[in-house]
């Protein structure tokens, strides 16, 4: 996509719905649209949002194999409510095996490198397959949920996974995604109300105290950034060599 295009559609998105948004990209990017889901509250929105529309766009989840069964009472409600076929991406197996053998199953309370290790073979590997043909991402990140994501903005360029990536969420605030659960019924995963604003797998995550920061609980025994990878791409916008994406 040329760079022309890419401010296009960056300006397109930054002044319409998140619901009018999806709509957009699914139809623009026809068959390479991929929205990542953890179940968490933002991306129960979008699925909604995504269902109640009908959009064709895939839907998938990197199910570590360390989720808490809140998560996947939460991933089972959501599927049949909505009717959406959800594809779950699994950590390849003989890498599992290896690490597990290696370091035993809780390698990441040990460093920051175990960390991202175990980080990269139950989620990253798994998240390259899920993306290999995809044109655009769509996410459930919001900018206030942390430091690092002060500056995303609602389409950037992943230079990780040469592709779009689109944050519907973007600009919204935590009362925004509250009001619309309520209004609509969304499906949520019962950790939410139990002091868990931000869940990922069960051994890294942990509840916060009220006014503590809503990401605490994530790797709460590290002071590094709290961030597994997933979202470090962001890079310079495109140049005519990036690909071909319309
Ligand atoms: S993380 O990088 O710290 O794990 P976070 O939990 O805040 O991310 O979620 C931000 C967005 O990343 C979600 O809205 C979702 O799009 C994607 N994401 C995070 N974890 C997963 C997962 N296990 N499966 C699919 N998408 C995920
Ligand atoms: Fe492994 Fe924890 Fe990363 Fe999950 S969050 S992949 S259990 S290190």
């Amino acid at each position: 996509m040329e760079k022309v295009l890419f401010d296009k559609l960056k300006k397109e998105l930054s002044h319409i719905s998140p619901e009018e948004g999806l709509k957009l990209v699914s139809n623009q990017f026809n068959g390479y649209t991929r929205f990542s889901t953890s179940f968490g509250m933002e991306d129960q929105v979008l699925t909604h949002m995504i269902a109640i529309q009908s959009l064709s766009i895939e839907i998938f989840t990197l199910d570590t194999g360390r989720l808490f069964q809140e998560t996947y009472d939460v991933y089972d409600l959501t599927k049949q409510k909505y009717k959406v076929s959800i594809f779950p991406y699994f950590p390849d197996r003989a890498r599992v095996e290896e690490l597990l053998k290696q370091k035993g199953p809780n390698s990441f309370y040990e460093s920051v490198e175990n960390r991202k290790e175990c980080c990269f073979i139950r989620k990253i590997e798994p998240l390259q397959r899920a993306l290999a043909d995809a044109k655009i991402w769509i996410t459930g990140l919001r900018a206030d949920q942390s430091a690092n994501r002060h500056s995303m903005e609602v389409i950037e360029w992943d230079d990780q996974y040469r592709l779009i990536k689109y944050n519907p969420l973007i600009r919204w605030i935590q009362e925004d995604v509250d009001v619309f659960i309520q209004r609509n019924n969304v499906p949520i995963n019962t950790l939410h109300k139990k002091g868990f604003p931000s869940i990922g797998c069960a051994p890294c995550t942990r509840a916060v105290l009220p006014g503590e920061d809503p990401r605490a609980g994530r790797w709460w025994w590290e002071s590094s950034s709290k961030e597994c990878g997933l979202h470090e791409g962001k890079g310079k916008q495109p140049s005519v060599a990036a690909t071909n994406l319309t």
